[in-house]
């Protein structure tokens, strides 16, 4: 077996603590090839809110730029780690905005042959906030996310370093070793539900949700979801069609 490929995505507008503990790891896992992308240095339109993407397939997004790169790359990779500083309780704008660049994602999930880690930065509070909001992000794009990361960068002496860098180490190689045994966690039900409610929009609405429609049209079976027993997925179908049952009761 090659090296293992990880993609982590920083979404600092620095090379700052983010920074630092990405490349920490690098240093410290010399067998792994680990990519660092700084989305400051990428080239990334803010989202025109045209839904192109979302209904046309995300080939018709009108801007041109980096986008395709980095997902090309989380492609390639075996493994992504987003990694943000906590600013304001959440995470940055720049990570925000690669999130609403990406959103199609979520409607046609592709990457549920991969894991995923979240690393978030902060002074005191806010990391796991932080953390669970690009978990669910990372979910709904099909992810397993299999570790996380809070550290608290606060006063820089060598207590906290050193506390740090154990955490850091703890989580990484948790992330790897999940990696490396290749053992997908069964998605969870609410993501579950979530991807059979665009199936069924997609059919209810076929011209508007025309990618999505494509997506899930050949697909008798989801493909995610071989460890899923059927009664969880009739639940989940069974949920979905309620749900859109009562959405469109007032419309
Ligand atoms: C605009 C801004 C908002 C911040 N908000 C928070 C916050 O809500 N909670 C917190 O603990 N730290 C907060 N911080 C501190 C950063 O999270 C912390 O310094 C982090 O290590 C910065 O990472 P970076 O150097 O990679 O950008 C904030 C920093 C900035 C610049």
């Amino acid at each position: 077996m090659g090296k293992l490929k990880i993609l982590a995505i920083g979404g600092s507008p620095k090379k700052g603590n983010t920074f630092s503990v990405l490349n920490l790891i690098k240093e410290n896992y010399p067998d792994i090839d680990l990519k660092i992308i700084m989305l400051k240095d990428m080239n990334l339109e803010l989202c025109l809110g045209c839904y192109s993407c979302i209904r046309l397939g995300e080939e018709n997004c009108p801007l041109k730029d980096d986008r395709d790169t980095i997902i090309n790359e989380m492609l390639d990779s075996d493994g992504v780690v987003f990694a943000s500083p906590v600013y304001v309780n959440s995470a940055t704008s720049l990570m925000k905005n690669f999130i609403e660049r990406t959103g199609y994602e979520g409607h046609r999930p592709r990457f549920y042959d991969k894991f995923a880690m979240t690393l978030a930065v902060c002074g005191m509070f806010g990391a796991k906030e932080t953390n669970q909001f690009m978990s669910d992000i990372l979910t709904s794009y099909g992810f397993d996310v299999v570790s996380s990361l809070e550290l608290q960068v606060a006063t820089k002496t060598e207590k906290e370093t050193l506390y740090n860098h154990k955490l850091i180490v703890e989580a990484f190689d948790s992330f790897i070793d999940k990696i490396e045994k290749g053992e997908r966690t069964p998605l969870p039900m609410g993501q579950l539900v979530r991807f059979n409610l665009f199936k069924l929009i997609s059919e209810h609405k076929q011209d508007y949700f025309k990618a999505d429609y494509q997506y899930y049209k050949d697909k008798s079976d989801l493909p995610y979801d071989g460890k899923i027993s059927s009664v969880k997925k009739k639940l989940a179908y069974a949920q979905a069609g309620k749900m859109l049952n009562d959405f469109m009761k007032v419309r």
